[in-house]
């Protein structure tokens, strides 16, 4: 062989390992995990009935708790509301970096559970300081930027799904390196109605609402490549869950942890033209298009505002538990 040419594997085989292997760039936990993230008293662009609060009324009210290593939010739950007034409280919260190409791994041990809840752990890009310095608004710019979710779900039961929510001329092939069932396989918001290319994570029913609270939750994490985007996730008692993601060190290296539940490659969708940096939101929203519009199918009683409205002891568990948030770029 050529020297050059063993020169460019030497080469290519260091570049993919270092490709592979990402380093730990915040270690989350707590208090630490609250002060990363801002608080966004916003309407909600799905109609929720929800009230998205600022981090002063938050404390107030006690809906955020920090306790050792693990940060609790929550929505009220001692409140009737007056149907003319705000929705119920709640909490939006937004990193206050952006990602890239970076695997994040979360600790979840409760998410919110109830009738009329539609919670979520998502990637959407919010800040946006372009060329000329122009600050856009949140959502301005959306889809175009694109938008993950990684775990999201309604009233307990109907899909407990990740999707991505882009802009034109994106689609996933429709076979695919993943344990999930995929929906629709155009990422296109504007010719889906918005519901963008979901993936059921039809292996596992502890992967949302009360089954996965019952559990004692688990780990979801995303990588994010040039290339493609890998939902994962494994249940808190899974023997197969990597070390690496159980006991979080100083890297990973998600070609090792096994195939994900959700995978969505670039074959179809060029990522440099649909991807920017993208912020981290944790919210949880009321009714509004998704949990809404499907509530009476899920067998809940009464309607979605109603219930909402006068049963704040219905969403005592209506509350996310995280013991920790570890991103590696
Ligand atoms: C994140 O942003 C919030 C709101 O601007 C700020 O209060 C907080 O200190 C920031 N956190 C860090 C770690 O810089
Ligand atoms: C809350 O999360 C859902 C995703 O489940 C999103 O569609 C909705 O717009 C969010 N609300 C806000 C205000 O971000
Ligand atoms: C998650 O979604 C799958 C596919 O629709 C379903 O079979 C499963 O029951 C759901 N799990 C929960 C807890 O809702
Ligand atoms: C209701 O919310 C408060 C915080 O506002 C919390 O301390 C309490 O534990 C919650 N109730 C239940 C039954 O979880």
């Amino acid at each position: 062989m050529k020297p050059s040419f063993l020169a460019f594997v030497a080469l290519a085989v260091s570049w993919y390992a270092e490709a592979a292997t990402y380093s730990r760039t915040e270690s989350l936990f707590g208090q630490s995990f609250l002060d990363a993230f801002s608080w966004q008293a916003i309407p909600d662009p799905t109609h929720g009935r929800v009230d998205y609060v600022d981090k002063s009324t938050a404390e107030n009210d006690g809906l955020y708790s920090v306790s050792g290593n693990t940060l609790t939010l929550r929505a009220d739950n001692g409140t009737v509301l007056s149907p003319s007034g705000s929705g119920r409280k709640s909490f939006r919260l937004m990193s206050n970096e952006t990602y890239t190409t970076h695997v994040a791994i979360f600790d979840i041990s409760h998410m919110p559970e109830g009738c009329g809840t539609w919670p979520a752990v998502w990637f959407v890009f919010i800040l946006y300081i372009d060329c000329t310095n122009t600050v856009h608004e949140v959502g301005q710019n959306w889809p175009n930027e694109g938008e993950i979710d990684i775990v999201e779900g309604v009233n307990n039961k109907v899909p407990n799904q990740s999707t991505l929510h882009m802009s034109a001329n994106c689609a996933m092939p429709s076979s695919r390196w993943m344990t999930g069932t995929s929906l629709l396989n155009d990422c296109d918001v504007s010719t889906t109605g918005n519901q963008g290319c979901g993936v059921h994570l039809s292996a596992n029913d502890n992967s949302f609402g009360p089954n996965f609270n019952r559990n004692g939750g688990g780990w979801y994490a995303v990588e994010r490549t040039p290339t493609h985007v890998a939902v994962y996730f494994w249940e808190r008692d899974c023997s197969a869950v990597p070390s690496e993601v159980k006991d979080p060190g100083n890297s990973v290296d998600p070609c090792t942890w096994g195939t994900p539940v959700a995978f969505f490659p670039s074959e179809n969708c060029d990522f440099a033209t649909h991807f920017g940096p993208l912020n981290i939101i944790i919210n949880l929203s009321f009714c509004g298009d998704w949990a809404g519009s499907v509530y009476s199918s899920s067998g809940c009683p009464s309607n979605c505002v109603d219930y909402v409205n006068n049963n704040p002891a219905a969403f005592a568990n209506a509350f996310f538990e995280f013991n920790s948030l570890n991103i590696y770029q």
